[in-house]
């Protein structure tokens, strides 16, 4: 069999100093496991836009359509503020996304122990705490006909955006909930706003079809959205699997995220449709941009994007065994005390550098 390809666009800013971080598990996974990637690497967002005058050239969306996975860094900063909307770094990334049709983002909310104390919440609430939040990522609000400005008939004017859904975009994620949920605590919580918008009935009828008709063994709940929020902050760990539509779950995977601390640690996967092979189309990357303000000085943390990778190997790849040995890493080395500065009080010590905290992880991982 082929090996798996991966194709990894570090992009701009800290993108390509976390990522140099992830090669080297890459490279292990070939010497120590003997599971060989193809790998290429193409670039996306400002330093493509400095190449080709588009944050995206025709033959890296081509090449992404056929990659088993693509392996984002980070797009922006504030060299790529004043380009047209068009060629802006984030078209690229939104480009990808759109054309690979990667309708489910999973945004997972994971507390590592080491880090209970840094988090906002009590250290019993958050404490062991593993969610996951499906968002919808290519409908709903943010892409619903008729949207625009326009002129009201009181001499003002009238902003309109659509939230859409149809039974099919429904379907499709909350199939892709309850598959993650079979895998985890078989438990799906889906959000929406059933009271007061006719969309949201329909999310939570189709939800429902779905459990009904294709996976009754999986425990199905539903929850208005709002309450959803305060549910997340009051006692998280009651939920397994949420899943929402786009815009709710913009938020709430924000929110959800935050519970656990810093930006340098979240992952996450955008999924799309299960192809021949059986593996989904599928991009990972971390939550975080390119930090322009600790760009280039070695202070960037790692593991978000070693993370997004753990993702793959799982979901693209199968491979949770080793998954679990990359976030076991990881938690080593937490719990060893190693801290880069996004990790720490002002005056919590020295921090160590993106190469040393990705240098004690490929450690932890022999
Ligand atoms: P950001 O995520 O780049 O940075 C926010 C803050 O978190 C900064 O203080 C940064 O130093 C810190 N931070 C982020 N990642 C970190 C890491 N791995 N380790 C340690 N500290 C980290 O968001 P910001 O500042 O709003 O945007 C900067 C640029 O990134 C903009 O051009 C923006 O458009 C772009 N961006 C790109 C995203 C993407 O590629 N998916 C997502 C968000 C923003
Ligand atoms: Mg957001």
């Amino acid at each position: 069999m082929a090996n798996p390809s991966l194709l990894i666009l570090a992009g701009d800013g800290i993108g390509p100093e976390v990522m140099t971080e992830v090669k080297k598990i890459i490279t292990w996974f070939g010497t120590k496991r003997g599971v060989h990637f193809d790998v290429t690497e193409d670039l996306v967002g400002g330093c493509a836009y400095d190449k080709h005058g588009t944050p995206l050239h025709d033959d890296t969306m081509a090449r992404a359509m056929q990659v088993d996975a693509v392996l984002l860094g980070a797009v922006g900063g504030p060299a790529y503020d004043n380009l047209d909307f068009s060629v802006k770094p984030e078209r690229g990334l939104l480009r990808l996304r759109k054309e690979m049709d990667l309708f489910s983002n999973l945004r997972p909310a994971q507390c590592f122990d080491a880090l209970a104390d840094f988090s906002s919440l009590k250290k019993d609430i958050i404490s062991g705490l593993d969610i996951m939040i499906v968002r919808e990522l290519t409908s709903g609000v943010y892409f619903g006909e008729p949207r625009g400005i326009f002129p009201d008939n009181e001499g003002g004017r009238v902003g309109v955006n659509t939230q859409r859904y149809t039974t099919n975009e429904i379907r499709r994620v909350a199939r892709s909930a309850f598959e993650l949920a079979k895998r985890r605590g078989n438990k799906v919580c889906s959000m929406e706003k059933a009271n007061v918008m006719e969309s949201g009935i329909l999310w939570r009828e189709e939800v429902q079809w779905v459990h009904d008709h294709e996976y009754p063994e999986v425990e199905l709940s539903h929850m208005y959205a709002d309450n959803g929020a305060m549910q997340l902050v009051r006692w998280p760990k009651q939920f397994d699997v949420i899943v929402t539509d786009n815009l709710f779950g913009d938020i709430l995977s924000d929110c959800a995220a935050m519970l656990t601390g810093s930006l340098g640690m979240l992952p996450s996967a955008s999924l799309g449709a299960v192809q021949a092979n059986g593996r989904p189309k599928a991009l990972y990357e971390p939550v975080h941009g390119s930090a322009p303000d600790i760009a280039g000085q070695g202070k960037a943390n790692p593991i978000a994007c070693i993370l997004s990778f753990a993702m793959a190997l799982r979901y693209s790849f199968d491979m949770g065994d080793d998954a679990a040995r990359v976030e076991k890493a990881v938690e080593t080395v937490l719990a060893n005390g190693a801290r880069t500065a996004d990790l720490m009080d002002k005056d919590g010590g020295t921090p160590i550098s993106t190469t040393q905290m990705g240098d004690a992880i490929l450690a932890a991982l022999d």
